[in-house]
């Protein structure tokens, strides 16, 4: 008999690896109650209170939930105004994980990239990413600079590993001809799959920009995920620390949204060690976030994130992480679901298009299955193609994003009963129309009918 069985070792069963402390009921409503408050919130999932959602897989930031030593440490709080003790905790823990030695706290992601937009970008630069995320997309635009995408050219290929990559050649095109403020990897690529970044991608990306003497960025938020991704591909027994380590040794900038790897409900990070970046970032910090020793920050915030940085260390929970996410991808490719395979790090992405053939992206055919998965299941989505990036999109996903450490593999069954449901009547999903969006973020204002 093999006597080996840690965690590790169980990876043909499925098994938690957390035991509840404290619970929360979910509501299972009826599908009438449901079609009232889908019409109610315009057809938006953004719209809808979540005490009418059944499992949430609108994202998986700030929706983590915390282990019993977050909690614990949060009672350590200090919340002075200068020189908390929960910053210094903090710094610790940041330092640690990113291996830079300037760091300062932001209240979220995007408002690292408000910063890094103003100190970083001209009205027409152009700022070249594997793919941005929405919220630093629109936040480039705002500033009037023009954010472009430019994934590797393999990403559609099933059996490619690292299809978070970006195309070197074209990285070096744009670099020697147009007017280029900085270079930004988002590792795991999010909008396009969660997918993972190559190790000697980054570092090339990196050493092409700093030919052309531009500045380097990684939006690392999912960097953990990233590194045990990494880890498997390419059977690595390097530490999952010291392989984050390995990719933030290439960028003069590391930045974080702690509400997904960090495992907290809010917060972020700006990490540099180029002294010339310093007063420049500090005095952003100052003037839109907060005193840079708490950064927008309570001190109760900055002791989950020291604690929660922690924990994305440990390879048993990005293990089970994975794998979780993984398990919900099986069960929809077993039952003949397109998705992007191999899944992310992060949640499981469907490919809309290729799922409902009868309808065009211009009909809103990701968000028209959105719709139906609350309708039938009360499961909320979202949608990651036409109605986010408009003509910008690179493909018509539906994202689910599963939470930290919050669902069970029971839910993720549920999940994929509900897609049967939708399978089996497939033709019956209807196209949909925008009745009104603000400009820059439609996704989360729109309101929509459907056509017919
Ligand atoms: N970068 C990436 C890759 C992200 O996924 C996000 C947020 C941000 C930056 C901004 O961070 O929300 O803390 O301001 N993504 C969330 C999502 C909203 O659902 O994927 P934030």
């Amino acid at each position: 008999m093999d006597l080996k069985r840690t965690f590790k070792d169980l990876d043909f069963f499925d098994v938690e690896l957390y035991k509840y402390k404290v619970v929360e009921k979910i509501n299972f409503l009826s599908i009438e109650e449901r079609e009232e408050i889908l019409k109610k919130a315009n057809y938006n999932l953004f719209n809808i209170p979540s005490k009418y959602i059944t499992i949430d897989l609108l994202t998986d930031s700030g929706t983590n939930t915390i282990s019993d030593l977050q909690l614990s440490n949060m009672m350590l709080y200090d919340e002075s105004y200068a020189g908390a003790s929960s910053y210094e905790r903090f710094l610790q823990a940041a330092k640690n994980f990113c291996n830079k030695e300037f760091i300062f706290p932001v209240h979220q992601g995007r408002a690292a990239e408000k910063i890094l937009a103003e100190i970083l970008t001209k009205p027409g630069d152009i700022i070249i990413s594997n793919t941005h995320f929405d919220t630093g997309f629109a936040i480039y635009k705002h500033f009037k600079a023009n954010p472009i995408n430019i994934p590797t050219p393999y990403y559609k290929d099933e059996k490619y590993n690292f299809k978070g990559n970006i195309d070197l050649e074209k990285l070096e095109e744009m670099l020697s001809k147009e007017n280029v403020s900085h270079v930004v990897m988002t590792i795991t690529n999010n909008a396009l799959g969660g997918q993972p970044v190559d190790l000697e991608n980054l570092k090339q990306a990196y050493r092409i920009t700093k030919k052309y003497n531009k500045i380097f960025v990684i939006d690392g938020c999912r960097i953990a995920e990233n590194a045990i991704l990494y880890k498997k591909i390419t059977n690595s027994n390097k530490t999952i620390k010291e392989i984050i380590h390995e990719y933030t040794n290439f960028c003069d900038i590391f930045y974080m949204s702690t509400k997904k790897d960090g495992i907290a409900h809010m917060g972020g990070f700006i990490a540099t060690n180029d002294e010339l970046l310093i007063p420049k970032i500090r005095q952003l910090v100052i003037l839109y976030e907060g005193f840079p020793t708490y950064g927008g920050l309570s001190g109760k915030d900055m002791e989950l994130i020291a604690k929660g940085l922690e924990e994305a260390l440990d390879e048993d929970y990005l293990n089970y992480r994975i794998k979780q996410v993984r398990f919900l991808g099986d069960l929809l490719k077993d039952m003949g679901i397109p998705i992007i395979e191999p899944v992310g790090g992060h949640a499981v992405f469907v490919n809309a298009s290729e799922f409902i053939k009868h309808l065009k992206p211009e009909d809103y055919l990701g968000q028209s299955l959105v719709i139906e998965l609350y309708r039938l299941g009360g499961i909320r989505s979202v949608e990651v193609g036409y109605l986010m990036y408009s003509k910008d999109a690179i493909m018509n996903l539906v994202r689910l994003a599963i939470p930290r450490r919050t669902y069970t593999y029971k839910h993720l069954e549920y999940v994929a009963y509900i897609f049967s449901l939708i399978k089996e009547n497939i033709n019956n999903l209807k196209p949909y129309r925008i009745i009104e969006a603000d400009e820059l973020v439609p996704h989360f204002t729109a309101k929509l009918e459907p056509v017919y």
